[in-house]
């Protein structure tokens, strides 16, 4: 059974500003990186790919498609409770994690500009997809009385710095795993109707086209640095990032099970589904995958998220400094001996099948 945290009221900066929520390893972060770096990127190895790509993302498919149609245009206060917290909830964070894409990808695409054009007009595309994503979740946040001062967030937030091949790596999982949220979401709510209790989710469809555009991107620009598949180094790198991601969703997901059930959604299958999709799509791009299928795998996922729940409570218990420091050691170390049995599951090499699943 999937224990549902309680999500906390908004605070406000002013009237209608929620003030983001407070940092932490799982909110969505902001990234920078060696502009530099990237601009000398020889993609000439995978540029057709490239080029077809951006063709694809110049063509502007959804241009008409964030729309505020009729159907918003209405009242939102019968939703309430814990339905509203963890839906405006869910809206931020995805507003935050769509916005952190936009400020990446604009500094990246002013950056280029001059040296490698091909992947300046791409990241200039993808911004303006983001731009809008962010944007529409941010008025849809308004519907509900609220708005998150984006300017603000630009300003305060700490960038973290990932060097080009982290970025990689993790922007093409982020993005590929925001496909598969955003269409199983989809999926669910079509066949169920009496969930849509708000417009925004008849919106995902294609919305997550533009995610996969993204995420094909990524892929392609991967593909085209052979240092980033072909070694050993590349593939302990790639079940590094596949396993926290994967961490990082469950815990979110669990934490958030009430927004999931909200809409009629069973937390744990979405979350494994989620994952086994993501997992089985970057055999496309990564060299090895993880082994969904082993026994212990999800199983060691939901440990970990057990434990981050214990160090909640301690971390919010009125218990004297040094006594939460002694009783914070076995949660914490329970989480890094879980993730260190997973990262040791044997992973499936996806390069010597590569002619079958590209
Ligand atoms: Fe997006
Ligand atoms: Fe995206």
């Amino acid at each position: 059974m999937v224990k549902s945290v309680e999500t906390t009221n908004p605070n406000y900066t002013k009237p209608g500003i929620k003030a983001p929520v407070q940092e932490t390893l799982l909110t969505p972060r902001f990234y920078t990186t060696d502009f530099e770096a990237v601009a000398n990127l020889d993609i000439s190895a995978n540029e057709t790919e490239l080029e077809a790509i951006v063709a694809e993302l110049r063509a502007d498919y959804n241009r008409h498609h964030f729309v505020r149609d009729e159907e918003f245009q209405q009242s939102w206060e019968h939703v309430d409770g814990e339905k509203r917290r963890a839906f405006i909830d869910f809206l931020e964070r995805s507003c935050t994690s769509e916005f952190s894409g936009f400020l990446l990808f604009k500094e990246l695409s002013r950056r280029l500009k001059a040296k490698n054009p091909l992947l300046a007009d791409a990241f200039n595309y993808m911004a303006r997809d983001e731009a809008r994503h962010a944007g529409f979740l941010n008025k849809s946040m308004a519907d509900f009385n609220l708005s998150l001062d984006l300017s603000y967030l630009t300003k305060h937030r700490t960038y973290t710095f990932f060097p080009p091949e982290w970025v990689i790596y993790t922007v093409y999982l982020s993005e590929k795993i925001g496909y598969w949220r955003y269409i199983l979401i989809h999926r669910h709510i079509q066949a169920n109707p009496e969930y849509q209790f708000y417009p925004l989710f008849r919106k995902f469809e294609s919305w997550c086209q533009d995610e996969n555009r993204h995420g094909d991107f990524f892929k392609a620009l991967l593909r085209s640095q052979p240092k980033l598949w072909n070694n050993w180094k590349a593939r302990l790198w790639v079940r590094f990032f596949l396993l926290t991601v994967f961490v990082t969703h469950t815990i979110t997901v669990f934490e958030r099970a009430s927004f999931y059930e909200a809409i009629g959604i069973h937390p744990r299958k979405y979350n494994n589904t989620v994952i086994q999709e993501t997992n089985n799509t970057s055999a496309r791009a990564f060299p090895v995958i993880l082994n969904t299928n082993h026994p212990e795998f999800f199983w060691r996922l939901e440990q970990c998220f057990i434990n981050t729940q214990r160090l909640t409570e301690i971390k919010e218990s009125n218990r004297p400094g040094i006594i939460k420091f002694w009783e914070k050691i076995s949660p914490t170390w329970a989480i890094i001996s879980h993730m260190l049995r997973l990262y040791l599951i044997k992973p499936i090499n996806t390069e010597s099948t590569r002619a079958t699943v590209s």
